[in-house]
């Protein structure tokens, strides 16, 4: 029986890291669903698209203008925009706030859970998203709600910031993080909320190497 795992949570809460790891330790494939939103949002904003227009966003996407996919080189994930790999283009922030407006949009929804769960179909997989375990994969083996205070999120957020010689302030950090939830919580199609046969991991407290064997652990109860 293929083992699918799915991993939810709120922005920040080291979901895609953690998420590695764990497939990894387990060995198979992990599918991190965020970077498939990021390349819609990455279109609109590289075709002067305005991510809030809904009509154009949705009329792209089901004329077929707008084609994501995802293939793996030696386990890592590499996600393609109309066949390009821009796996580094979508991690830029002004790409974070365009995949959030875009995920609002059924359109943009139905051809993005079509194609992961074409992915997951018969073999081993762990995704990471916002809606595996509610929508994307039903029953899937194990479902887990990873979160965190939006404190230590915002906290981690700015340590990594620091890292890069970006000083932007924990306040301004700590508005976006509660921002970003509160669109992901509120959207109509699909929000972000704990499936009810998820465990719930919070790491506040925890460090990176702590949550994941948490997770792994739920894991191994559920094999
Ligand atoms: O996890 P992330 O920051 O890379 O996700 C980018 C945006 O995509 C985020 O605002 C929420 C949205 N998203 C979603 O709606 N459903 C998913 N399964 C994954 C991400």
């Amino acid at each position: 029986m293929p083992l699918t795992i799915a991993i939810d949570g709120p922005v920040g809460a080291g979901k895609s890291t953690i998420s590695d790891v764990v497939a990894q330790r387990l060995g198979i494939l992990h599918l991190d669903t965020g970077a498939m939103y990021r390349a819609v949002g990455l279109y609109m904003l590289e075709n002067d698209v305005d991510p809030k227009d809904q009509e154009t966003v949705c009329a792209l996407c089901e004329a077929g203008k707008v084609l994501v996919d995802v293939r793996y080189a030696d386990g890592a994930q590499q996600t393609l925009l109309n066949g390009q790999d821009v796996s580094g283009r979508i991690r830029a922030q002004e790409v974070g706030k365009a995949a959030s407006a875009v995920s609002r949009y059924p359109a943009v929804r139905r051809m993005l859970v079509c194609r992961q769960q074409e992915m997951a179909k018969g073999q081993s997989m762990l995704l990471d998203g916002r809606d595996i375990g509610t929508v994307v994969l039903k029953d899937a083996t194990v479902k887990i709600y990873l979160t965190a205070s939006p404190e230590s999120r915002a906290k981690r957020r700015m340590l990594q910031l620091k890292e890069k010689g970006d000083e932007t302030p924990f306040e301004a950090i700590l508005a976006e993080v509660n921002a970003r939830d509160y669109q992901d919580t509120h959207r109509e199609t699909d929000p972000l909320r704990q499936a009810e046969d998820a465990v719930l991991v919070d790491s506040s407290d925890l460090t990176f190497d702590e949550t994941v064997s948490a997770i792994l652990s739920i894991v191994e109860a559920k094999k």
